[in-house]
């Protein structure tokens, strides 16, 4: 596929590139995205069922088995031509922000050095009352911290949640900064995640989304690529290095 030429223009002009990504990234890892339907024994439940301090509470024991099934499945996943793109185009110029909305590791895996985790991580622990993160054993039905007895929760962002204050003001800088910005693989649902492309546009960067089924929003941007992002990003960055 051919990227358009004046998006990469644009892109090889860019003094700072701010990247969002969404689970549409990893889809081709084999990590299911949140809207597709839940596979498996989880097909009864939406996401939002299962993520939010309400379903902790609720039954932790149910919360905590979604998540253990999606640690091993991301564990055993690779990175795939999107990351390794990613990674590399971060090389290519002078300024990046990779920020995301995946708590999967894998652009971490991949290479990719400056990223901002929007959503938490997976693999982290922390304290379910106060947040703080904590090693324990993650084994137990509901993990409990071994000084206190507190119970522990997965130290990823849940449905009625505030960000990290430190990773959305880091975004929200990059955002407003950046005079190139990039959508891949996310429906842009999720606020305040699907806010920040307009707030580049706002700033006067050029917005470009890449993702197979175009968004709601992508009518707002300059350009729409409607590819997946294992196809479309390494393509990309073939245009940039070459002549
Ligand atoms: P979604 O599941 O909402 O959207 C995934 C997007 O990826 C869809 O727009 C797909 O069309 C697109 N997609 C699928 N395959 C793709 C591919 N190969 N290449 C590129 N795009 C592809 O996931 P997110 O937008 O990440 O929040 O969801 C945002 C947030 O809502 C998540 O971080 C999570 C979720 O519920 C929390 O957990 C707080």
């Amino acid at each position: 596929m051919e990227i358009p030429a004046d998006m990469i223009d644009r892109i090889r002009g860019a003094r700072h590139i701010c990247v969002l990504t969404g689970a549409g990234i990893s889809a081709e890892s084999g990590v299911p995205t949140f809207r597709d339907a839940q596979t498996g024994l989880w097909t009864q439940y939406r996401p939002e069922e299962l993520a939010s301090a309400d379903a902790f509470l609720r039954d932790p024991e149910l919360v905590w088995r979604w998540y253990r099934w999606r640690r091993e499945l991301i564990s055993k996943a690779n990175v795939n031509a999107a990351h390794l793109a990613l990674a590399r185009l971060e090389k290519l110029v002078a300024d990046f922000t990779l920020v995301t909305q995946n708590v999967d590791g894998l652009h971490q895996r991949a290479g990719s050095d400056h990223v901002i985790e929007f959503h938490g991580n997976i693999f982290v622990n922390r304290f379910f009352k106060e947040g703080a993160e904590v090693e324990c054993d993650d084994s137990e039905p509901v993990p409990t911290c071994p000084d206190c007895g507190g119970p522990v929760r997965p130290g990823v962002v849940w449905f009625g949640e505030t960000i990290p204050p430190s990773a959305l003001n880091a975004a929200l800088a990059a955002a407003s900064d950046c005079d190139f910005f990039l959508s891949v693989g996310t429906s842009s649902l999720v606020y305040p995640a699907a806010g920040l492309a307009e707030l580049a546009q706002g700033s006067g960067a050029a917005v470009a989304e890449i993702n197979p089924q175009s968004t709601d929003l992508a009518h707002t941007y300059e350009f729409a690529i409607q590819e997946p992002a294992g196809v479309a990003l390494p393509a990309l960055v073939a245009s940039m290095v070459s002549e």
